[in-house]
């Protein structure tokens, strides 16, 4: 006899859905990609093109993301296949859905390894395992014995796997307890605890005075505006770039998200509260403790190298080399990578939701058999990235960079163009504490569209090229592998669709 479904979940309290929310985008690039994007792109002068990105492509993509996927969920479907079906009556319409399951899932399967890194540090930190040079060697001296800790540790070393291993673990049991047990619990612990530490370490950062600098003037440093930098269109695509990343918009993780809300409940308010957070995390606390304590320690000159030398050396060799020298700097290092962990953690569950709803949504699999299944198709996958770097590059380009644009694209002229751009109006304001402002109907029909295809068409040709040419086998593999999910995911969209129509044929 067929068991009858079990009903959606809902997320059960408005803070919870902000603080999800907030944790879905609060992340390691908030912490890390913000303040080196910052730095190399002309330093105040890159808010500018942060804030033009944010009014015109994030804010109001945001609420796109969180309408379409409260329309969904009110339909019992939280994922993009189905979603992109119902707004749009086409057969192609699910098979452009795919890619708001491909994306997360990629993306997943490195991010969690990054994650996984931060959590090993954390323990390494707290237990004193870091190098302690002679704080009195040059420079690249000082700093050699922790860019070869990185090195052994991410070869990978059997410790960075057990980290992994714990890593999954613990994504894997908030997943396993769902929306409401799991995901929002962990973000009303997380979230909060989150804010203090990077507050604790703010206010210790700013403390910081060395004879090379001090952090104040790392914040000058990070915040003097190079106006020339504005006529550089790379600094735009960078600021475009971050709003992207930084708001998980493309991913296909805020709509599954949101297909967890009451058929009613406000989206426009709400989704302005849950970037509003990420924003804080990310221009107050991000902007003021990486790149500050590298110019106090440093001193301005060689900041910049620092910052140029990417976010993974500021956080694992600057960053752990700078507290090494503070008194107390076991707990300091420790509390910067308990924090990024649980950044990272609050947006890894959520990009691993897409899939889970996915299976439990279209194939009515329960969510413990779905959540295995990811699990463990993920652990698999994640080997690639693992064990070959420039295959962890290769996807991340083209899951986390490019087509989360292309993604973005589609989302709106699906839902703006296709479905009417009446009806989508409707659609975000309906419930809403407040409405949107007319002049962002006109904004969301034409000028984000119009933008986002600047971006592809200027990434196309600028990007792809070299991008193409590449021979290096890594990336051949992350090719190979991204293709072979691709192919499995619109098969298995095709399936859930035959499977949809043997059950109501008139649908
Ligand atoms: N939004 C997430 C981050 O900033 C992906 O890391």
């Amino acid at each position: 006899m067929a068991r009858a479904p079990e009903p959606r979940e809902q997320w059960s309290t408005k803070l919870g859905l902000i603080l999800a929310m907030a944790g879905n985008a609060v992340g390691l690039g908030n912490f890390l990609r913000f303040p080196t994007q910052a730095a190399e792109n002309g330093g105040g002068a890159f808010m500018i093109p942060y804030m033009v990105a944010m009014l015109i492509i994030a804010i109001p993509l945001m609420w796109t993301e969180w309408a379409i996927g409260r329309y969904g969920g009110a339909r019992n479907h939280g994922t993009t296949p189905a979603i992109f079906k119902l707004l749009w009556e086409h057969p192609l319409a699910k098979y452009i859905g795919v890619l708001g399951l491909f994306i997360p899932f990629v993306v997943l399967c490195y991010y969690i390894y990054i994650e996984s890194w931060t959590l090993g540090y954390a323990f390494f930190s707290l237990f004193g395992m870091l190098p302690h040079p002679d704080p009195s060697l040059p420079q690249d001296q000082y700093l050699k014995p922790f860019e070869e800790f990185l090195q052994d540790y991410t070869k990978p070393s059997v410790v960075a796997y057990i980290f992994f291993l714990v890593t999954v673990a613990f994504n894997g049991y908030i997943l396993y307890r769902g929306i409401r047990g799991g995901i929002e619990k962990f973000a009303k612990i997380a979230m909060p605890t989150l804010f203090i530490l990077a507050l604790i370490l703010m206010v210790r950062v700013i403390l910081i005075e060395t004879p090379n600098g001090t952090a104040v003037q790392g914040l000058n440093f990070l915040w003097y505006p190079d106006l020339s930098q504005l006529t550089n269109p790379k600094v735009w695509l960078a600021a475009a770039g971050q709003v992207f990343f930084t708001l998980s918009l493309g991913f296909g993780a805020i709509i599954t998200y949101a297909s967890y809300i009451k058929k009613d409940e406000d989206v426009v308010a709400s989704g302005l509260s849950a970037a509003s957070l990420n924003e804080l995390a990310e221009v107050i606390l991000g902007g003021s403790i990486a790149i500050p304590a590298a110019v106090a320690f440093f001193g301005v000159a060689n900041a910049q190298a620092v910052a140029q030398s990417g976010a993974f050396n500021l956080a694992f060799v600057s960053l752990p080399a700078i507290f090494s020298n503070l008194t107390g700097g076991e707990i300091i290092g420790f509390i910067w990578f308990f924090l990024l962990f649980f950044a990272g953690a609050t947006s890894s569950v959520a990009i691993s939701v897409p899939i889970i709803a996915f299976l439990e949504d279209e194939f009515k699999l329960s969510r413990k058999v779905a959540v295995t299944a990811t699990i463990v198709f993920m652990f698999l996958v994640s080997q690639v990235p693992i064990f070959m770097p420039k295959a962890l590059d290769e996807m991340d380009f083209w899951a986390g960079t490019f087509l989360v644009v292309l993604f973005a694209l589609l989302e709106v002229i699906i839902f703006f163009w296709i479905f009417g751009g009446e009806r989508a109006w409707e659609e975000i304001n309906r419930g809403g504490l407040f409405k949107v402002p007319k002049f962002y109907f006109y904004i969301l029909k034409y000028v984000t569209p119009l933008s986002l295809f600047a971006i592809l068409a200027t990434w196309s040709v600028t990007k792809l090229p070299t991008i193409l040419l590449t021979e290096d086998i890594e990336v051949w593999v992350a090719r190979f592998i991204m293709v072979f999910i691709l192919v499995l995911l619109l098969f298995m969209v095709f399936l859930a669709d035959k499977r949809k129509n043997g059950e109501n044929p008139s649908s």
